[in-house]
């Protein structure tokens, strides 16, 4: 069937074919690279700012505590600002805030099974994180996607443990801890944790969809140059066959009609030197070649 088509047509086909294969494979490729490269953003910023909150955990633990901790004793009014948890969840709060509400789909939750505060009260997805981490004790990380409303959302979890006998002041026994403390939140919630216990997970959760979908909108975009690029080649391929072959050799093979009909006036001319040029200088000598032989079997004709 190839054998019956046109030359033209024959290089449209196998050009459009070769596009094919090419936006096919790049887009492939493309896409598996940009997905790893929008998992490594996401993956990054949620690193970054967990890493961040642990930060302004210790510096709470480790600055403001100390200076806040005798008006604990002293005050009714329990002082949130000595907690590390409290902070940096102020911290986050802040941070969302910011920057016209962009950062509103960003969270972070000290997830625990037992919370002093209800507003840390670990939810279902966030009770099998900690429950993971009991399980297995030598787990430091876990992440993963997990959808909500906004789209969805990449998460780094990590463990929170009791690591300092000074936490048991107040997550012990209601009895040690301070009565500001008693005061504001109870004496129910929070307490009964143990030394080196594992009793939540902070989770830190950043907007993955955006990232996601931004890397799609990338890959579209470079497919649409390519395919620009391709049709760019494919019409100026058609135009320079169109005027330096298929022009030249539709001319030649109506010469050699008009010579094979016994018009020997003909003259094949090509002014380029290419293969052209060589099958008129062929044909030329094959129409000198007929009218000698044209001439040696009737030499009174006259062609
Ligand atoms: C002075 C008392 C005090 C000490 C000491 C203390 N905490 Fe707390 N902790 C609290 C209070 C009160 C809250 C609730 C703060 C709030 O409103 O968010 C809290 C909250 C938390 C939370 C968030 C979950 C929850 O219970 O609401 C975690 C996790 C936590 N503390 C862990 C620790 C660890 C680990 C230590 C030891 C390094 C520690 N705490 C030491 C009083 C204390």
């Amino acid at each position: 069937m190839l054998k019956n088509l046109k030359l033209g047509i024959k290089l449209n086909l196998l050009l459009l074919s070769v596009f094919l294969v090419v936006v096919l494979i790049s887009g492939f490729a493309l896409s598996k690279i940009l997905d790893q490269y929008a998992q490594q953003v996401v993956e990054d910023r949620a690193l970054l700012l967990i890493e961040t909150m642990s930060s302004v955990r210790e510096y709470t633990f480790k600055e403001v505590g100390p200076e806040l901790a005798p008006r604990l004793e002293t005050e009714d009014q329990f002082l949130p600002e000595t907690v590390p948890a409290y902070s940096a969840r102020s911290v986050f709060d802040y941070l969302r805030e910011r920057d016209h509400g962009n950062y509103e789909n960003f969270f972070y939750k000290e997830a625990t099974l037992n919370p002093t505060n209800k507003r840390d009260k670990a939810d279902k997805f966030e009770q099998q994180i900690v429950e993971q981490f009991r399980k297995q004790k030598n787990l430091t990380e876990q992440t993963g996607f997990r959808s909500f409303p906004g789209g969805k959302l990449f998460y780094v979890a990590r463990p929170l443990v009791v690591n300092n006998s000074s936490c048991l002041k107040c997550h012990g026994i209601p009895e040690d801890a301070p009565k500001s403390q008693i005061l504001t939140y109870g004496d129910q919630d929070g307490f009964g944790w143990k030394l080196n216990e594992i009793i939540g997970a902070k989770v830190l959760s950043v907007p993955a969809s955006t990232v996601f979908n931004e890397a799609q909108r990338l890959r579209f975009v470079v497919i649409g140059i390519l395919g620009g690029f391709f049709l760019l080649a494919i019409v100026l391929i058609n135009l320079f066959l169109n005027f330096s072959v298929i022009k030249h050799l539709r001319r030649m093979a109506k010469l050699s009609t008009q010579v094979s009909t016994g018009d020997m006036e003909v003259e094949f001319k090509h002014d380029a030197n290419d293969e052209i040029g060589v099958l008129a200088t062929s044909l030329n000598r094959m129409k000198v070649s007929l009218q000698m032989a044209m001439e040696m079997l009737d030499p009174d004709s006259k062609l």
